[in-house]
């Protein structure tokens, strides 16, 4: 029996945050991070490459399989277009199990011999790790997530059009919750920290606060199971 990991699962929808608060939370505590969203992009990233529809299911299924992790470093994965295509082969329920024991191993066997591991996603709570020894859902109303994003964007130089973030927010929230296989929805036993009035800190406060709070002995001690 390899020796249990402390998991920290992070779910809530596009621009909530949850990138940002996972990689905080693992590197104050010495955690591994996965953020699986960069899994499903990879894949629509490959059809795109490839000149492919993200909604060829066949193609998208081979790449899931022939997912390489050394590319997930990739800037492109980056792109407003490849979350759009990784929101779509999301929906597809090959590509998700061919992704699944990827996320399962990182969450049992973290890398570099870590003690534990922070996931996030959509479906980490729920699906990957329904036994982690703490569940948080992010959420923050979608127009506050738009000016975010926005703001993110402007950052990098790219150019944005009126509107098309919130318009691209409320379609990829739309098909995540709305799919049948693994829909976006909070886990009956996660703390729900919703940050519409918050800043980063104030969240990875709330957040830490409800970690350590899962395990007596803090992360890594007698409750952290996989
Ligand atoms: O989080 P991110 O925006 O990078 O994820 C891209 C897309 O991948 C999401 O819109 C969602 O459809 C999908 N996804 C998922 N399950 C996860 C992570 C991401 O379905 N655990």
């Amino acid at each position: 029996m390899p020796p249990s990991s402390f998991v920290v699962a992070i779910d809530g929808p596009t621009a909530s945050g949850k990138g940002t608060l996972a990689k905080r939370l693992a590197r104050h505590l010495g955690f591994a991070h996965l953020d699986s969203g960069l899994l499903y992009r990879a894949v629509g990233l490959a059809l795109i490459r490839a000149g492919k529809d993200p909604g060829d299911q066949a193609a998208a299924l081979a790449a899931a399989e022939g997912l390489d992790p050394a590319g997930l470093a990739d800037p492109d994965l980056r792109q407003e277009r490849t979350g759009q295509a990784a929101s779509v082969v999301a929906a597809m329920p090959e590509v998700r199990a061919a992704l699944l024991a990827f996320q399962r191993r990182f969450a049992a066997a973290p890398p570099g011999g870590a003690k534990g591991a922070v996931l996030d996603g959509r479906d980490i709570g729920t699906v990957v790790c329904p036994a982690a020894a703490a569940k948080i859902f992010l959420d923050a109303g979608v127009e506050k997530r738009a000016a975010r994003r926005e703001k993110e964007l402007r950052q990098r130089g790219e150019i944005i059009i009126e509107g098309a973030v919130l318009r691209d927010l409320q379609e990829r929230d739309a098909r995540d919750r709305n799919r049948a296989v693994a829909p976006l929805v909070a886990a009956g036993d996660a703390y729900v920290l919703d940050t519409t009035d918050m800043d980063a800190d104030q969240a990875f406060e709330a957040a830490l606060a409800y970690v350590n709070s899962r395990s007596s002995g803090g992360p890594g001690g007698p409750a952290a199971e996989t």
